[in-house]
């Protein structure tokens, strides 16, 4: 019996770190996102999901962002981009945001602004925030940020479209999955914004992060959020969701890790590095609960 291709199917990738230098950190970087693009363009999607990170080194993106480019140029399905910390550390931040807006163009941060939203079929909606969104030219911290605009215009846009099923993408994790990395949590005022748009809005389907570089899943007031394995430390892993309609107002949101097939021999620079770089990566193993799993949301009609 043939299966019926599902509502919506995309990927989401999370934690590029690209970097067109060669570093010790992860030096297999360029070859992994080469290999993920051809991995990607074999399957059925309707799009190609980035939740920040895309870069290494913020103050090298002007340079990275045109290799970047190179590669993604070869993706066959259209992507869409969150900012990380990674991406827009720094003291020029809202500079680097404009360039890297600019520079995606309409195949990353298609839509001119660091947070938008649009429908990629209907009955669904996709909306991307920025949880770099200090208020300040700058950004210097690690730690989510997400202000009183921001959380105004996504409580205006969850109301608009009650009648889709909302998919969140953003870096920051509103949640703190891991107790021991304070370093990496959301500000809580900024938190306190986040829950206050998402107040009684139970069409949220799912809210999709990064920035731990561990997999997780992580009940959030009405919603799930689901953080996904970083592309770039071993072994490579992204998530693929599959929307399947259920009728009479359901769906089912399924979530699968995907490993990106890099042979060991072509990893063994990155997995043998130095000692943080493959604790990180053997936490991520041992910790990554919840890596393939499933919900019921509210699916209109
Ligand atoms: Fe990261
Ligand atoms: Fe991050």
């Amino acid at each position: 019996m043939r299966t019926l291709r599902p509502y919506l199917r995309f990927a989401q990738l999370t934690d590029l770190h690209f970097t067109a230098q060669r570093i010790a950190r992860y030096p297999t970087v360029m070859h992994v996102l080469e290999r993920t693009i051809d991995d990607l363009n074999e399957q059925d999607l309707d799009f190609v999901l980035l939740t920040g990170d895309l870069f290494h080194l913020p103050y090298r993106v002007e340079r990275d962002l045109v290799e970047f480019r190179r590669i993604f140029d070869n993706l066959r399905h259209p992507y869409y981009a969150a900012f990380g910390n990674h991406d827009v550390e720094g003291d020029e931040t809202a500079a680097r945001k404009a360039l890297l807006m600019e520079g995606l163009g309409d195949r990353g941060l298609n839509l001119g602004s660091p947070w938008y939203s649009f429908s990629p079929i209907k009955g669904t909606r996709l909306v991307v925030l920025d949880s770099t969104d200090s208020g300040d030219a700058d950004y210097h911290t690690w730690r989510g940020n997400f202000k009183s605009r921001q959380a105004r215009w996504l409580a205006e846009t969850l109301d608009a479209h009650r009648d889709e099923a909302i998919i969140i993408g953003m870096h920051h994790p509103p949640v703190t999955p891991f107790p021991l990395m304070d370093l990496l949590k959301f500000q809580d005022r900024d938190l306190a914004r986040l829950q206050w748009a998402l107040k009684n809005q139970d069409h949220v389907a799912a809210i999709l992060c990064g920035h731990y570089h561990l997999t997780g899943s992580h009940p959030f007031g009405s919603t799930q959020v689901l953080t996904g394995p970083s592309l770039v430390e071993h072994p490579h892993r992204y998530r693929i969701f599959s929307l399947h309609a259920q009728g009479e107002g359901k769906g089912h949101l399924e979530y699968a890790v995907r490993q990106v097939p890099v042979s060991p021999i072509e990893d063994a620079a990155c997995a043998k590095g130095r000692t943080v770089r493959f604790r990180t990566a053997a936490l991520s193993h041992v910790l990554s609960t919840n890596r393939n799993g499933g919900y019921t949301i509210a699916l209109p009609h």
